[in-house]
């Protein structure tokens, strides 16, 4: 096991390269040269699959009960999408609500390997939580630097794990210091690196494992909402190792699911550039993918797997949320976006899809409020309610 450079392929020992490749300055990622078996005994959380991830010995090892989330089938959202083989991958059912708690059980679990004792986190809300409460579990500090819209809930979430919630904007240089003269371990993208923490990422490989096993082949396709990428690149990874052992003999086509307004991958999708576009002035509900720009990895990827880059309006958004609410599933915004964007796909009939949910509704109060104004029924005679029943 070793650290690899995504650009100029040279190897690395293991540890914590804060500005990416010391040789061109790229995003490294995990490598393995034998990897498996794919799940033990007893293991638990993301644990299951430690033979696939990068802390080989238990002791530092730090899980909340993540993953092991249930991949479901709504028969009136289906009907809806006109796709009889729609999954969706609920990561709502996590300790924090969100995909993000794979990445920091693998990315802490990394940092305590390392000897880190401190970690620090820029966020708008899902990844920040999610960092403060595996920082609990681990026993170490914790800063999150917080988007200024981050909702009220989640930085009362940080703080009551333990953490110390700071709105800052912009975020970047404040991060670069805690960790370069500060020792703190980055659970995040230090800019211009094109990826999130290489250790982190590696939790997320464990989604791909789960449906593989659930639905005991890979889907044609798969839906991620994306921001930096890394929820598109981590599954992605997870694919190609299994292919790897000889567990498949095919991977799904990755497609990323972007807010029109802040679609920097769908445009340089469209004009089948390698490099991730900037946009200038993003606008979205869906404030955890409304990033200004994203990661190549997951743009090549794209590529490699045979998918694309997609995006949804607004309306079409909220429709999906209302949608799936209806169905029983409340996500939030960016969650929605797999699934407004799949409904558009041209994804045919016969073709299994599986939308990655990425995190819970109920962490965007202030959000959901914006989309839900229906009066509330108070105290009302028996005719009035009547009249609603
Ligand atoms: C709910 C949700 N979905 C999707 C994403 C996008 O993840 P990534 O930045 O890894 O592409 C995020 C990131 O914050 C998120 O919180
Ligand atoms: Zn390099």
């Amino acid at each position: 096991m070793k650290l690899r450079c995504l650009g100029c392929a040279t190897d690395f020992p293991h540890g914590l390269y804060p500005l990416g490749c010391p040789k061109c300055g790229d995003a490294v990622e995990v490598v393995y040269d034998d990897l498996g078996p794919l799940e033990v005994d007893g293991g638990v959380g993301i644990w299951r699959f430690s033979g696939m991830l990068p802390v080989p010995e238990e002791r530092w090892r730090v899980s909340l009960g993540e993953g092991n989330t249930p991949l479901v089938r709504l028969a009136e959202v289906s009907r809806a999408a006109g796709l009889p083989h729609l999954y969706f991958k609920n990561e709502t059912a996590n300790p924090t609500w969100s995909f993000k708690d794979r990445f920091h059980a693998a990315g802490l679990s990394a940092a305590r390997m390392l000897g880190y004792s401190k970690v620090v986190t820029s966020t708008t809300g899902n990844h920040g939580a999610s960092a403060a409460a595996y920082a609990a579990a681990a026993g170490m500090k914790c800063v999150v630097f917080c988007h200024p819209e981050i909702p009220a809930v989640q930085r009362r979430m940080i703080a009551l794990y333990g953490a110390l919630p700071v709105i800052l904007e912009p975020r970047q240089a404040m991060l670069k210091t805690l960790v370069e003269d500060f020792g703190y371990w980055p659970a995040t993208t230090l800019a211009p690196l094109p990826m999130a923490n290489a250790y982190g990422v590696e939790g997320y490989k464990t989604i791909a494992y789960e449906i593989w096993r659930q639905l005991g082949r890979v889907p044609d396709h798969m839906v991620c909402p994306i921001a930096a990428g890394d929820a598109l690149y981590g599954p992605w990874k997870g694919f190609c190792e299994l292919r790897r052992m000889g567990l498949t003999d095919r991977v799904p086509a990755m497609h990323g699911a972007q807010a029109e307004g802040c679609n920097p991958f769908v445009e340089s999708f469209r004009a089948r550039s390698q490099r991730v576009a900037v946009e200038q002035q993003p606008r979205s509900i869906a404030l955890s993918i409304r990033d200004e720009t994203g990661g190549r990895p997951a743009l090549q990827a794209i590529y490699d797997s045979g998918g694309s880059a997609l995006d949804a309006t607004e309306e079409e958004i909220v429709a999906a949320l209302r949608l799936l609410a209806s169905a029983g599933l409340l996500v939030e915004p960016a969650s929605a976006t797999a699934l407004a964007c799949a409904r558009k796909a041209g994804f045919r009939e016969e073709e299994t899809v599986v939308c990655l949910l990425t995190g819970c509704g109920a962490k965007w109060p202030e959000t959901l409020a914006k989309i839900w104004d229906e009066p509330v029924l108070e105290n009302p005679t028996l005719e009035e309610l009547k009249r609603l029943l």
